[in-house]
């Protein structure tokens, strides 16, 4: 299946697209909306949000004149050019509103995680697959520099066969306090599924691996209470903190590769080293200077640092330089306007889900979770 890779003459198509947001909040004014408002065809027509000062507040900084504000995403919906809508609220509305939106005959972009279970983010796929529409999760790993580099090392075989991937994702003390981060209703968890999700898609698409065979794993609220209970930003409230601090996860695939996998919003842990991925030939890992390699090209001394000193920075494209974040945005609209199927397919996602859920699952019965049991 041919994917959204941008070229200099593929991009010539500029057709204009009329954009929805619905859920003004932080990732909306931090990534999608600044990274489509730069497209020269994109227009941001409709904006929603319970609060209806940030849907107003949005409009004014990146809508057109007589953009349509709304506190009822349905009312936007209905707006029939509209082509494109981006759904960023809270992960308990991602399956509702993202199926309500393909239903409605839009292509969807949803933020990160696709859905906060398995079971919904089956219904998301099958809500694309029924209306014909595009479906794309906003894991913006994908399009960073490192990652398309290495994912085409993966795809050359400059790796061999992929057996060891490790994907930690560990902030020291990183809690997110806007939002509704530490409820776990309207999230369904915490660092696990906030920024575990970007590790484990990361990996799983670098290795192009999604034959997940078993889940173990263990979750942790450790530190939530401590006498520390603040950080960049801002202080918490223990009793608000419903979810874990800490989840780890050992997962199995078909071919016998295996993937360790954390997530700390708050661990007393030294964390200098990111994502790596081991094959027979070579291995990579993410570490802070850059992206280093080893293996059988250095005789098992370290190869290469690739450094790129802003690690989401990708400059391929007529001497500009765009951030992860912009290049998402740019891939998905060409996907919108070509009819080519996005970066990140709605399948993949969903088994990122599910190995989420499984972690869970599995840390509260103490059972190992079995898919092929489950199916
Ligand atoms: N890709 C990334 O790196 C990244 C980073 C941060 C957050 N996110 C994801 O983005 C989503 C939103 O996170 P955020 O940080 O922007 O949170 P936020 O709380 O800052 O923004 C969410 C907004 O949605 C609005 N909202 C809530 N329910 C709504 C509804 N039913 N209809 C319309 N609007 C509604 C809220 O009023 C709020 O303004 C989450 O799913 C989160 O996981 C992704």
């Amino acid at each position: 299946m041919s994917i959204a890779i941008v070229t200099e003459s593929k991009s010539a198509e500029m057709r204009e697209v009329k954009v929805g947001i619905i859920g003004c909040g932080g990732i909306a004014n931090g990534k999608h909306m600044p990274s489509l408002h730069r497209l020269p065809n994109v227009k941001i027509v409709a904006f929603c949000d319970l609060i209806i000062e940030r849907a107003e507040k949005a409009k004014a900084d990146f809508g057109t004149e007589d953009a349509f504000v709304c506190t009822d995403y349905r009312d936007l919906l209905k707006i029939e050019d509209i082509e494109v809508v981006h759904v960023l609220t809270p992960n308990i509305f991602h399956a509702e509103i993202s199926i309500a939106a393909l239903d409605a005959g839009k292509h969807v972009m949803c933020e990160k995680p696709m859905a906060t279970t398995y079971a919904d983010a089956k219904l998301m796929c099958e809500a694309a697959k029924r209306n014909n529409k595009f479906l794309t999760i906003g894991y913006q790993t994908r399009s960073s520099v490192n990652h398309q580099f290495l994912r085409k090392m993966v795809e050359r075989g400059d790796l061999g066969e992929i057996y060891y991937m490790c994907a930690p994702n560990f902030r020291r003390r990183g809690v997110p306090l806007w939002g509704v981060f530490m409820d776990k209703e309207k999230q369904g968890g915490g660092p696990l599924i906030d920024i575990g999700t970007h590790s484990i898609d990361a990996i799983m698409n670098l290795a192009n691996n999604y034959d997940v065979v078993s889940v173990t794993g263990a979750t942790y609220r450790k530190l939530a209470d401590t006498a520390y209970n603040s950080n960049e930003w801002g202080i918490w409230k223990p009793e608000e903190f419903e979810v874990e601090d800490l989840a780890v996860g050992f997962v199995k695939f078909r071919n016998g590769a295996v993937l360790e996998l954390q997530a700390a919003w708050l661990i007393n842990y030294v964390n200098d080293g990111g994502m790596a991925i081991c094959g027979t030939k070579g291995g990579a890992q993410y570490c802070k200077e850059g992206l280093k390699l080893t293996g059988e090209m250095a005789d098992g001394q370290l190869y290469e640092t690739i450094v790129h000193p802003n690690s989401t920075a990708r400059d391929l494209f007529h001497g500009e330089t765009l951030t992860a974040e912009q290049y998402e945005a740019k891939q998905w609209i060409y996907s919108v306007v070509n009819n080519v199927p996005p970066v990140t397919s709605p399948e993949q996602a969903a088994v990122v889900s599910r190995v989420i859920e499984a972690v869970y699952k599995s840390a509260e019965t103490g059972k190992t979770i079995y898919f092929d049991e489950e199916e």
